[in-house]
């Protein structure tokens, strides 16, 4: 164990249940709010109590579950709970693979128990019950909620003093059980040596048939052990997902925490109620939040940039007094004072400079746009460089694929294109260089070099009167032109 770690000796997550009510292929621990899975959340306050060890109990889709942990946490302990049911028999796999890994002796000191699948526990609320725990020398600290509908729940038992003297399960409660209003979190902080005398005991006589962890305080008390109870006023912290129902709900609610903690932090939300913000994602001060915008993933903001309103945005990197307007980005860069949108779509890759802007109707994806460049309305852009002060026609397009690979457009710095311009990939276009509008850029420009690649145009005289005798348009033609309807005569402009 190393020296710097001064928390509990373990975090032990249960996750063994079968999560059922969701009814869905995906385990329930692995559905996400706020950007992070169920079972992450809990990993999270897990991990900020710096615990020595932290085991995850898995038997439901376990290697689906166990996958997802090496990915998200690789130092977690996965443990199998055998064919034995119950929140007991899970701590005691726990227990027994923990032991395992401490050939010196068995774990001692404070475990801790919580559950996979109740997201917004915190670490604090997590060390306040290591905190009472300790300092009481208690063999049991239990975390509790008072709720006006304790349905289902584990009820608290308390003696007329008010010590806590058990738990008693909801299907083996009696009625004047089921009136108290207390209920078990399942969240609880135990003496390792307390909790691994009381497990041996616990049988499966119940309503149920399972082993109850829950059983462990009355075998503690008898033991002579403390047993307490830690009461929070905020039952979100204890509130698990177990249907699609309370999984919106908790989703909700970790947003407006979130997006609360962002507004105290120094960033304009004009709506909260729509604007969804990941856990993962880190704002600045002056930020400015309009309605209708979801950050995603590790998406930052840096100070003064304006994002929305209608604005999604994952994994991108918004640098400061930035516009990003009605724009869908992921996987991208936008640079200091920079102008996105409005109606943009922003694929991986895309890179733009100070102060450049990608605006209306603007695909891009895979571009390094620089300092200043310009592409302004309509188009798309893709595995392309473009340099700096570099004025994007309207209209243009990046030829980059061949129907079999994909192929770069470089262009120069100060380059001015014109409407329409097509660059066929691979293709160079040297500093400072235009081109005419409609051009189809299919070899190199140098610097300097006006590129024009089209055929000269040529107007058919009196074809209209001709060819569409008695239309509203011949009308018109002869009304402007009355000799136009005489044998049709083409001239060439170029
Ligand atoms: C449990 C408590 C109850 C408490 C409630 C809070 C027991 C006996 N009861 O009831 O007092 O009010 O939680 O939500 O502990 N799990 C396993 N292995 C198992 C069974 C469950 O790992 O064999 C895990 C589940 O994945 C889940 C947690 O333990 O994360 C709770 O299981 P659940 O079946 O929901 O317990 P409840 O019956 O609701
Ligand atoms: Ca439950």
């Amino acid at each position: 164990m190393s020296p710097e770690k001064t928390g509990p000796a373990a975090v032990i997550v249960l996750a063994a249940g079968a999560g059922t009510r969701m009814k869905s292929r995906t385990p329930k621990i692995l559905h996400e709010i706020g950007g992070r899975s169920l079972v992450g959340h809990a990993l999270n306050a897990a991990r900020a109590l710096a615990p020595r060890e932290l085991a995850l109990v898995v038997r439901h889709e376990r290697d689906l579950v166990a996958g997802h942990i090496a990915e998200i946490d690789p130092q977690a302990l996965i443990v199998d709970q055998d064919e034995v049911p119950g929140t007991g028999r899970a701590v005691e796999a726990a227990l027994d693979a923990l032991d395992a890994r401490h050939p010196d002796g068995p774990l001692a000191g404070t475990v801790v128990v919580t559950y996979g699948d109740v997201p917004l526990l915190t670490g604090e609320l997590l060390a306040e019950l290591v905190a009472a725990h300790e300092a009481d020398r208690n063999a049991v600290t239990v975390l509790t909620a008072v709720l006006d509908d304790a349905t289902g729940y584990g009820r608290i038992l308390r003696g007329t003093d008010g010590t806590v003297t058990g738990i008693r399960e909801h299907k083996d409660a009696s009625d004047d059980e089921r009136a108290i209003r207390e209920i078990n979190s399942g969240i609880y902080a135990f003496d390792a040596a307390v909790l691994r005398d009381a497990l041996a005991q616990v049988t499966t006589d119940n309503a149920q048939g399972e082993k109850y962890l829950t059983d462990v305080l009355a075998l503690a008390r008898a033991a002579g052990g403390r047993v307490a109870a830690v009461v929070t006023e905020d039952r979100w912290q204890v509130e698990g997902a177990n249907d699609r129902v309370q999984l919106s709900a908790l989703g909700a609610e970790h947003n407006r925490r979130t997006v609360e903690a962002w507004m105290r932090a120094g960033v304009t939300v004009v709506d909260p109620a729509t604007t969804w913000i990941d856990a993962t994602v880190t704002l600045d001060e002056d930020v400015r939040l309009l309605p209708n915008t979801q950050l995603h993933g590790t998406t930052t903001v840096a100070r003064d940039a304006v994002v929305g309103p209608d604005t999604t945005l994952t994994d991108v990197q918004v640098g400061e007094g930035a516009k990003v307007i009605r724009t869908h980005g992921s996987g991208s860069v936008i640079g200091a004072n920079a102008s996105v949108g409005p109606f943009t779509y922003l694929r991986p890759g895309t890179v733009l400079g100070e102060t450049g802007k990608i605006g209306a109707f603007y695909e891009t994806k895979n571009v390094t746009i620089g300092r200043g460049s310009k592409l302004s309305h309509l188009g798309y852009a893709g595995d392309a460089e473009i340099g700096e002060d570099t004025n994007i026609g309207c209209g243009n397009i990046t030829a980059n694929y061949d129907g079999e690979k994909k192929h770069r457009t470089i262009i120069g710095s100060g380059v001015r294109t014109g409407s329409n311009t097509v660059f066929v990939a691979p293709v160079q276009i040297g500093d400072g260089a235009y081109s005419g509008a409609g051009a189809v850029i299919r070899n190199d420009v140098p610097a300097g070099a006006l590129a024009l690649s089209l055929a000269k145009q040529r107007n058919s005289e009196g074809w209209v009167v001709s060819h569409r005798p008695g239309s509203i348009s011949a009308a018109l033609a002869e009304a402007a032109a009355p000799t136009a309807s005489s044998t049709p005569a083409s001239t060439e402009e170029g």
